[in-house]
């Protein structure tokens, strides 16, 4: 059971690096890939939980650009993952009300995939209990420097003036463009990086590192990391928690 939770001070967007699959399976002897399959479970936890405590957008770091350079089988084993995820529970998801969308580079991607992940998008794009924000072939360097080309384009083309150039518009054309900036972001696994993950939205989101791995996340661990949260006193650079 989710615990319960008070909606004072909770954040509207929450993001989570789902880290330490492969310790998991490493400490119980197992291959790397089972870490991965209980790690899916572990997603289907939170998303739950997310939507019980009223959290409006839940971001999750699914594959980053840098994951290209594990091993080929470790790679085919977690884009099968997510295609069965998507197969699998996209309608569940769906049926509860949840909005995906997946940010990353669709280059380079078979058509296969990207077929799917545009079909999963398409059928929940009216839904609106929670958005889900699958971030798959991500990297925040690579987001950015797309959203760089894109703004030279349109200076090129003389839609844009270089004077128009402000961090308003630079996250407009981010992969995340029309979503706020994440409040809190979780990461698991012990490691206290940030991993190419949303490096221009996280400039002032509140950091929670979790010694436990992703195949162990639970509500309640997800309840403390909230916990923690409404104790930080957000500043934005200013002097107070709540200015009038
Ligand atoms: C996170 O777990 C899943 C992905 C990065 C796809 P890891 O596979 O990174 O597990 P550790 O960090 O090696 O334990
Ligand atoms: C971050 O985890 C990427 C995902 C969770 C998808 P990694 O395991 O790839 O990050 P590093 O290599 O420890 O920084
Ligand atoms: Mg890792």
């Amino acid at each position: 059971m989710t615990p319960s939770l008070s909606r004072e001070r909770c954040p509207r967007h929450v993001a989570i690096i789902m880290d330490g699959n492969g310790r998991w399976a490493s400490l119980r002897g197992l291959p790397r890939s089972a870490g991965h399959k209980a790690g899916v479970d572990a997603l289907r936890r939170a998303v739950k939980a997310a939507a019980d405590f009223g959290i409006e957008f839940l971001t999750i770091y699914s594959f980053s650009s840098e994951n290209w350079s594990r091993p080929e089988a470790e790679i085919s084993f977690l884009l099968d993952l997510l295609r069965r995820f998507v197969r699998q529970d996209v309608a569940e998801l769906h049926g509860a009300g949840v909005k995906i969308r997946i940010i990353g580079s669709r280059e380079n991607l078979e058509p296969a995939m990207i077929a799917l992940l545009d079909d999963a998008e398409r059928l929940t794009r009216e839904n609106s209990k929670l958005n889900l924000v699958v971030a798959f072939n991500y990297g925040s360097r690579q987001e950015i420097s797309r959203a760089v080309s894109a703004i030279v384009a349109k200076a090129q083309a003389g839609e844009i003036s270089a004077g128009e150039i402000s961090p308003d518009l630079i996250s407009q054309h981010l992969d995340t463009a029309g979503l706020p900036d994440p409040d809190l972001l979780i990461r698991t696994g012990a490691e206290q990086r940030i991993s190419n993950f949303l490096l221009w939205q996280s400039a002032y989101t509140e950091f929670v590192f979790v010694k436990e791995f992703w195949p162990d996340f639970t509500a309640e661990i997800f309840a403390r990391a909230l916990e923690e949260y409404r104790q930080r006193d957000r500043r934005f650079g200013g002097i107070e928690a709540q200015t009038a």
